[in-house]
């Protein structure tokens, strides 16, 4: 079992396009940006051989940009790595993986950060965190430097997903 401390060294290590296999994307805050992002991973997994993790990838994915993309609404602007952008801001998506581990990282412009609610299970609203709190070996957010917003991450390995299945 992964430690806290060492999810979190190896999102940063993740981090570093020269270490680990490595995508990017942009996406308008759009309800098409959850399909498009789910594809992007799908094939971007079977790509790199490491497609034994899509399936879960995809799910958290999914949930880490419809969120994403509900706390893009409303807002004018933002700035991203030091570049302010005026409009509606994108959501941001980044992949790595090392055939063990995926780490998926997400960015919104909204300050609001991620709650984890306890919603009974037949809640219609409240179970998208529940759902990665489950799949991934960790999750959680931070400010990147020079930005609105946050990054939301999520670690998912193999061991993981059995224990969960
Ligand atoms: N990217 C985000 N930015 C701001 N707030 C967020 C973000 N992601 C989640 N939250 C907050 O955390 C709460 C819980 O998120 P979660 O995904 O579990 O539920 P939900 O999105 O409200 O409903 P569901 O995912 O079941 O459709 C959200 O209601 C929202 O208040
Ligand atoms: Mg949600």
């Amino acid at each position: 079992m992964v430690t806290r401390a060492g999810l979190n060294a190896f999102v940063a290590h993740a981090f570093d396009p020269e270490q680990m296999p490595h995508t990017h994307l942009e996406l308008g805050a759009l309800p098409t940006a959850v399909p498009c992002a789910r594809l992007h991973v799908k094939h971007v997994l079977r790509e790199w051989q490491q497609e034994a993790l899509a399936d879960t990838v995809e799910l958290v994915v999914s949930e880490l940009v419809t969120n994403a993309v509900r706390a893009s609404t409303g807002l004018l602007s933002s700035e991203f790595a030091g570049h302010w952008a005026p409009g509606q801001p994108p959501v941001r998506l980044w992949l790595a993986a090392d055939g063990q581990f995926a780490v998926v990282q997400v960015w919104d412009a909204s300050d609001d950060l991620p709650e984890r609610q306890e919603a009974e299970l037949d809640a219609e609203s409240g179970r998208g965190l529940m759902l990665v709190d489950t799949l991934a070996d960790d999750w959680g957010s931070y400010t990147p430097e020079a930005s609105s917003g946050k990054v939301v991450w999520a670690v998912v390995s193999e061991t993981e997903q059995s224990a969960a299945g």
